[in-house]
């Protein structure tokens, strides 16, 4: 039996070349490799291992690649992705959770605290030379300690999300599309989706981005906070309405913003929610950790190799495919 062909379209350590060459033929090429060309590749093979935002999955593609069982991606999120017509072609979809859990979660919660103390404000003011100079200290920040979080998607991130918040002082409240918490959830407590967004300080968004989060904080969710309340973004920056928040931001409707993800990704280079004095914003940067991301390619790879193999793989979101 001819051994599973497999395309890698990402840089992968030799370790795992090592992995997927013992379970197939793998063909490697650069993430810059034009569209055509990676389309042309994979016409023949079983198994994609690529980034989803690089590689398209659609009809367009799977017309194109009639042998083709896996499509692999290194992240959580899968949402640049065709799940239905990658379920219609028989291709499981493949992703990686659970291993980046911590590493978002630590982002999140650094930016509760940063945008609520003001952190930065205060670092540029001492790497500036202005504490130097002796010019006045950026205005107070508040305290996290004995304020209410309102956690939006109650899965793996948002639950690790409370439960650090919980140890710092935080009351949480939380809301997802279920509305029974897993018997291994910190303690909080479940609101509807509004009275969540009126009694919080702090709101953190941790859902997927499908066709029900899609915009989920637009403008009339924003009117609902409270004007000293703090939205914070580590799950994906369509989630949110970002002009009306900007609206938002700029009339001081609600205190501030911390976010790790925008819309689009990169934002165009005058873009004006990153310059807005009660906004700190980052490149989608929340598993930016060698650890994490190493951990991310290993699970992808495990992922390909089970289904190219024909076993069940680790993390599939379409596993109906697979039976
Ligand atoms: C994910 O894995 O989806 C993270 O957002 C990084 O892209």
């Amino acid at each position: 039996m001819s051994k599973p062909k497999i395309l890698v379209v990402m840089q992968i350590e030799q370790e795992l070349k090592d992995r997927l060459e013992a379970a197939g033929d793998v063909q490697y090429l650069a993430m810059s490799t034009p569209l055509d060309e990676v389309k042309a590749a994979l016409a023949d093979r079983d198994g994609l291992l690529g980034p989803q935002g690089r590689v398209p999955v659609n009809d367009e593609w799977l017309d194109a690649a009639p042998n083709l069982k896996v499509v692999a991606t290194s992240s959580v999120g899968y949402d640049a992705w065709d799940v239905d017509s990658a379920t219609r072609h028989g291709v499981a979809v493949c992703n990686t959770p659970g291993v980046l859990t911590a590493a978002v979660a630590d982002m999140a919660v650094v930016l509760i605290i940063s945008i609520a103390r003001r952190f930065f404000p205060l670092e540029t003011h001492s790497r500036s030379g202005a504490w130097g100079r002796r010019e006045a200290l950026p205005p107070l920040g508040h305290d996290i300690n004995g304020k209410t979080l309102g956690v939006l998607g109650f899965g793996r991130i948002g639950r690790e999300v409370a439960r650090r918040m919980q140890m710092m002082g935080m009351k949480i409240l939380w809301y997802d599309v279920f509305d029974q918490a897993p018997d291994d959830a910190p303690e909080a407590t479940f609101r509807p989706l509004d009275d969540l967004l009126r009694e919080s300080d702090f709101v953190t968004l941790h859902t997927d981005l499908n066709q029900s989060s899609r915009h989920v904080i637009g403008e009339r969710e924003l009117g609902l906070m409270k004007e000293t309340a703090y939205l914070i973004n580590t799950s994906r920056g369509p989630t949110v309405d970002q002009k009306a928040l900007t609206k938002a931001l700029e009339n001081d409707s609600i205190a501030g913003a911390a976010l790790d993800v925008l819309d689009p990704e990169p934002p165009e280079p005058d873009e004006p929610i990153v310059k807005l004095p009660n906004v700190i914003t980052f490149p989608h940067a929340g598993t930016h950790s060698e650890e994490t991301r190493a951990a991310m390619r290993s699970l992808a790879v495990d992922n390909v190799i089970a289904v190219v193999t024909g076993e069940q793989p680790p993390a599939c979101v379409n596993p109906e495919v697979l039976s």
